[in-house]
């Protein structure tokens, strides 16, 4: 059924969709953002060795324990199957990197580690980022440690609870957060609860990326509500997932794009 919603929805985005490429975006910063970051294409040197260990893992059939955090799925996976399913595209993983490298990003938090991948783009993107990422699941929280020592990547913390129980505590460590990718929970009722703890660290560039928000109507609705806080100066909405912004002194403008 899920499916279906998806289908329905990522239609009528695609039908919505006219500032692909910077059409009609009249911020010079968000005009800026559309061409030289959401758009851009440069191959790093970091991401060869990211990508590496991806595809090995993609021939592991080892299991993982699975561990429910409410969404009645409970189903031991291999890891293949994790990396197949579950771990953010190369072409979002690039986009976050090039975010925080473009804007000198420091204070970053992912909500939700999986094997690590996504984690290992987030900190190399600049030997300057804190990195602090939260995964539920001991067993992937072990395996992603061993991924990012593996990749000689050490500006990283993992820490491994769930998020309903321990994000207040991990917030107190930050004066403040650059950017925040929200990849844990796809329901709308924790993603808004996140989402109104980390808005009360933003600073004026906070970006804050929102995947899946066509996971289903439940999903969109969240999305839906949160673009909408008095916080927010703008949002791009792609296919693929939402991205806030909060300088005020942006014009207020919701977007839709194809990434
Ligand atoms: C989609 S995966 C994350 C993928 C990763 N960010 C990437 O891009 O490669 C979601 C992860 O969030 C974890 N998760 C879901 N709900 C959680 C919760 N309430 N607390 C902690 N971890 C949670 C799951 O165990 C799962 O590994």
């Amino acid at each position: 059924m899920k499916i279906f919603q998806r289908i329905k929805l990522i239609l009528f985005h695609v039908f919505k969709s006219r500032n692909t490429f910077g059409f009609g975006v009249h911020s010079p910063f968000l005009f800026h953002f559309t061409k030289f970051v959401l758009n851009e294409r440069h191959h790093y040197y970091d991401f060869g060795k990211i990508e590496h260990l991806r595809k090995f893992l993609e021939s592991k059939n080892e299991l993982v324990p699975a561990q429910d955090f409410g969404t009645g799925q409970q189903q031991n996976q291999t890891i293949a199957n994790i990396v197949h399913y579950s771990l953010s595209s190369q072409k979002t993983s690039r986009l976050l990197y090039r975010i925080i490298s473009t804007y000198k990003f420091v204070n970053v938090l992912e909500l939700g580690t999986s094997l690590g991948i996504n984690t290992a783009y987030l900190a190399s993107a600049s030997s300057q980022v804190k990195c602090v990422t939260i995964e539920g699941n001991k067993h992937l929280a072990k395996l992603a440690d061993s991924h990012l020592k593996y990749l000689g990547i050490l500006n990283t913390t993992i820490v491994s609870e769930n998020i309903d129980d321990c994000l207040s505590q991990v917030l107190q460590k930050f004066d403040t957060l650059d950017l925040v990718f929200f990849d844990a929970n796809h329901r709308s009722t924790p993603l808004i609860n996140y989402f109104n703890q980390c808005v009360s660290k933003i600073n004026k560039n906070s970006i804050f990326v929102v995947d899946d928000v066509y996971w289903s109507d439940d999903m969109h609705y969240g999305w839906n509500l949160i673009k909408k806080h008095p916080a927010v100066s703008s949002s791009i909405c792609t296919q693929r997932f939402g991205l806030l912004f909060f300088n005020n002194d942006l014009a207020k403008n919701h977007f839709h794009m194809i990434f």
